[in-house]
């Protein structure tokens, strides 16, 4: 299996509840290393950009109101498979249709604050880990 990674966000429904350790130590009994992280307050025009491609959907203004309501973390994560992995690791966007022991049905409150992003591919990967890191803070 390849070494890959994607990229990751603990949103702010983790911050808020003081949940930011919980959620790693879940990453990292999953697998995954943690080579690149920090917290931030995402700017209206970060969460926009991150976004872009759900601009036309219903759901665009509450998810850049709720990415931006509070700190989250941003991640690089490594590993075998990464962005498969790390997608099962998460669950269903919809926490009330995430499997057991995912991060979302432990910890998620609704299907918009569902605790945590990941990427669906390669491509978007990349994109989304050159939007928040360069490469010299990823440490592998
Ligand atoms: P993500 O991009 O955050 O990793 O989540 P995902 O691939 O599982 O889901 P996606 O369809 O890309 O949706 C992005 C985020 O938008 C919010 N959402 N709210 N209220 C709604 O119907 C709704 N649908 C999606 C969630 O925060 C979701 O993670
Ligand atoms: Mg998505």
């Amino acid at each position: 299996m390849a070494k890959e990674r994607t990229f990751s966000i603990l949103k702010p429904d983790v911050t808020r509840r003081n949940l930011t350790g919980a959620v790693n130590a879940a990453i990292e009994k999953a697998g995954l290393r943690i080579v690149a992280q920090k917290r931030l307050h995402m700017t209206r025009a970060q969460a926009e950009a991150f976004y872009g491609v759900h601009k036309e959907r219903p759901f665009f203004g509450e998810l850049v109101e709720m990415m931006t309501a509070a700190p989250v973390v941003v991640q690089v994560l490594e590993g075998d498979n990464a962005i498969a992995r790390y997608r099962e690791v998460m669950g269903a966007t919809n926490p009330e249709k995430a499997a057991p022991g995912t991060i979302r049905k432990e910890f998620a409150l609704s299907m918009g604050e569902n605790s945590a992003h990941g990427s669906d591919a390669p491509e978007t990967a990349a994109l989304e880990i050159a939007q928040f890191f360069s490469a010299n803070e990823i440490v592998g």
